[in-house]
């Protein structure tokens, strides 16, 4: 099949790149690298600068014909959103309804749409908490997610665009953005190696940190395998099903990194859940996938990646 992956110079959308063509697909990206990086697309790929709130990405549909779009562009800060919603509504909407446009006028088959699990149930009681449970998103981009997620319910029953939802946790994983306002895990492992102090966020509550459900970014990318090759429909939980404090985790990262460093103390952000913990039954009863990479494993993957990053960068010419 021919697969469009949106986003695709991105964390995420490069590693699911990686996986379509190692299953043997042709895949094109789409990305206007505003987070994405030129050396994350894979040789392989083909890529297009654009932007997918523009009129010119339709060119790329127009001519491409993929029989598959897989959705990962977006601004993908819950910090940045609060700050400039109206940002996030130009990408996360107005560019998704613009893809979504482009896919009814040339015919896309299968549109797997990414929002997330990580945002935008917010505070809700029950936890874990599963697909069935009412949103009740805290920040613009949860609000933003949240809306893409009934646009593509649109779309399905006005155009009979067949879609699926993947409500990521917090996936991390090689070439998470170290230096942006998500993704701690990335965050944590560039501080400690470079001998800097990571801040921990928490509310005065909860002195040990937040709760986050983390997800290695191999697991995601099978999800979105598995979510391709299927025709189930509604919104997916993609986590790893266990909650975890931000101290624990920086403890885990800490010790991954053999470093002996004392975390500064923040404040919680505008938009920030006190905690998150996924039900992932539904994808493990309806698409075969359940996390298979436990978090001192996913850890230890990732802080081996950066390491190998960093002495390439200091390594003599
Ligand atoms: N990282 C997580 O933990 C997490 C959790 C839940 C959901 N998500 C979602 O997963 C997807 C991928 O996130 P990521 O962590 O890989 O972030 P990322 O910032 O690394 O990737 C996003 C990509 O989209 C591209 N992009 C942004 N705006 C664009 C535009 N207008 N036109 C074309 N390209 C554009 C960026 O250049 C980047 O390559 C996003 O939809 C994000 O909301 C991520």
């Amino acid at each position: 099949m021919k697969i469009l992956v949106t986003g695709g110079a991105g964390f995420i959308g490069s590693h699911v790149a990686d996986g379509y063509l190692g299953a043997g697909h042709d895949v094109v990206i789409a990305d206007n690298l505003l987070s994405g990086n030129i050396d994350n697309v894979p040789a392989d790929a083909r890529l297009h600068l654009v932007d997918i709130a523009a009129p010119e990405f339709d060119l790329v549909v127009a001519t491409e014909r993929p029989d598959v779009v897989s959705h990962h562009a977006a601004q993908m800060s819950v910090t940045v959103s609060a700050r400039d919603p109206g940002l996030d509504a130009r990408i996360n909407c107005g560019g998704l309804l613009n893809v979504l446009q482009s896919c009814v006028r040339h015919g896309v088959g299968r549109f797997v749409m990414i929002s997330s699990g990580g945002a935008i149930y917010g505070d809700v009681p029950q936890r874990p908490t599963s697909e069935d449970v009412a949103p009740q998103p805290l920040s613009p981009y949860a609000i933003h997610k949240l809306t893409g997620e009934r646009y593509l319910e649109f779309y399905r029953q006005e155009f009979g665009l067949s879609s699926i939802t993947l409500r990521y946790g917090n996936v991390y994983g090689p070439r998470q953005d170290q230096h942006g306002e998500a993704g701690v895990v990335a965050i944590f492992v560039g501080k400690l190696l470079r001998g800097e102090s990571p801040t921990i966020f928490a509310y005065p509550d909860q002195p040990a940190g937040m709760s986050r459900d983390y997800v290695y970014v191999a697991d995601a990318v099978r999800a979105n395998l598995r979510a391709t090759e299927s025709d189930a429909t509604g919104a997916f939980n993609i986590a790893g099903g266990t909650p975890v404090r931000t101290g624990d985790l920086f403890r885990a990262v800490q010790a991954a990194c053999g470093t002996n460093v004392t975390p500064a103390a923040g404040p919680a952000r505008p938009g920030d859940l006190k905690e998150n913990w996924l039900d992932v039954s539904r994808a493990e009863h309806l698409l075969g996938w359940r996390p298979e990479v436990s978090l001192p494993d996913g850890i230890a993957r990732t802080v081996a990646h950066f390491r190998e990053r960093q002495s390439a960068a200091t390594a003599p010419a």
